[in-house]
C-alpha cells in the first residue's frame, strides 16, 4: 500500500475526529482519596453531548481507583515498560495496565527523558511494546529552550530526528501508525506558565504532520499541543483546525481550569 510522497504532501488533512484533551497528573496529588475526587471532579466537567475526547493520565498507584470512577473520560498512563510481566524490578507492564482497562500510555515525556534519562532507543521499544498490546500511544516531543534560541531549522531538525527515532521501525502498513498519536511540547513551554504562541505552535504542528507524512505517508495524524495550557489561553489555541488537542499538566488538577479547557 505504497503511495508515493509527491502525492500526499500536499494534500495534508486536518483530523475530523474530536479534539483529544489528555491530563496528565503526574506525580499527584498525594493520595488514593484526592485522586478519587480529582476523577470525579472532572467526570463531572465533561458535558453529555458534544463533549472532547478526555484522557485522564494518573500516577501508576491511582490507575485502578480512578479507573473504577471513570465513565465519559478514558483511562491513560504516563508510561509503560517494554517488558511482559518478569523480572524488571521497579517496572510497570503493559499487561498489567491493559488489565486496568487502560486505553491511553503517554510515552517519551520530557521529565522521563531529563529525570530518568530515557532514551530515544527506550522510547521506541516502549512504544512498539504498547502498540503491541493495543494501546494507544500518546508520543511526547519537544526542544529545549537552547535549540529554540538557535532558530526554526534547527528546531525542525531535532523534532524530526526525534519522531524518527522513537518511531523507527514502525509501520503504516501493519495499521500502527494509527494508533500514534503525538504531543508536541516545548520543554521550555512545560509548567512555565507560558505557552508557546499559538501560530508557532502551529506551525510546529503543520511541520510535525508533514514529517509523519513524508516518513509514513500518513495524511491525517493527531497532534496534540502542550505546555502551560490552562483555563485562560486555551481559547487562542482551540481555534486552530491543525491542534488536535492538549496534553495539560498543571491546570489538569485545578477545578476551575479544567473546566475551562473542557467546555472550550
Ligand atoms: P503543563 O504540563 O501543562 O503543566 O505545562 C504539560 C505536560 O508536561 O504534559
Amino acid at each position: 500500500m505504497e503511495i508515493p510522497k509527491e502525492s500526499t504532501t500536499n494534500n495534508l488533512q486536518p483530523t475530523t475526529m474530536k479534539k483529544l484533551i489528555v491530563f496528565n497528573w503526574k506525580s499527584n496529588p498525594h493520595n488514593a482519596a484526592s485522586a478519587i475526587k480529582l476523577a470525579q471532579l472532572v467526570e463531572k466537567s465533561i458535558p453529555k453531548k458534544n463533549a472532547p475526547e478526555v484522557v485522564i493520565a494518573p500516577p501508576f498507584i491511582f490507575l485502578e481507583d480512578v479507573g473504577k470512577i471513570i465513565k465519559k473520560a478514558e483511562l491513560g498512563s504516563q508510561d509503560a515498560f517494554w517488558g511482559d510481566v518478569g523480572s524488571y524490578t521497579g517496572e510497570i507492564s503493559w499487561h498489567q495496565e491493559k488489565h486496568l482497562k487502560v486505553k491511553y500510555v503517554i510515552v517519551g515525556h520530557s521529565e522521563r527523558r531529563k529525570y530518568l534519562g530515557e532514551t530515544d532507543e527506550m522510547i521506541n521499544k516502549k512504544i512498539k511494546a504498547a502498540l503491541k498490546a493495543g494501546l494507544k500511544v500518546i508520543l511526547c516531543v519537544g526542544e529545549n529552550l537552547s535549540i529554540r534560541r538557535r532558530g526554526k531549522k534547527t528546531v525542525e531538525d531535532f523534532i524530526k530526528s526525534q519522531l524518527s527515532k522513537d518511531l523507527k521501525g514502525l509501520s503504516i502498513v501493519k495499521g500502527q501508525m494509527s494508533n500514534v498519536i503525538i504531543a508536541y511540547e516545548p520543554i521550555w513551554a512545560i509548567g512555565a506558565g507560558h505557552s508557546d504562541t499559538p501560530q508557532d505552535a502551529v506551525e510546529m504542528i503543520k511541520f510535525i504532520k508533514k514529517t509523519l507524512n513524508s516518513i509514513f505517508y500518513i495524511l491525517n495524524s493527531r497532534v496534540l499541543y502542550g505546555g502551560s495550557i490552562d483555563g485562560k489561553n486555551i481559547k487562542n489555541f482551540i481555534q486552530y483546525k491543525e491542534i488536535d488537542g492538549f496534553l495539560v499538566g498543571n491546570a489538569s488538577l485545578k477545578q476551575k481550569e479544567f473546566d475551562r479547557i473542557i467546555k472550550a
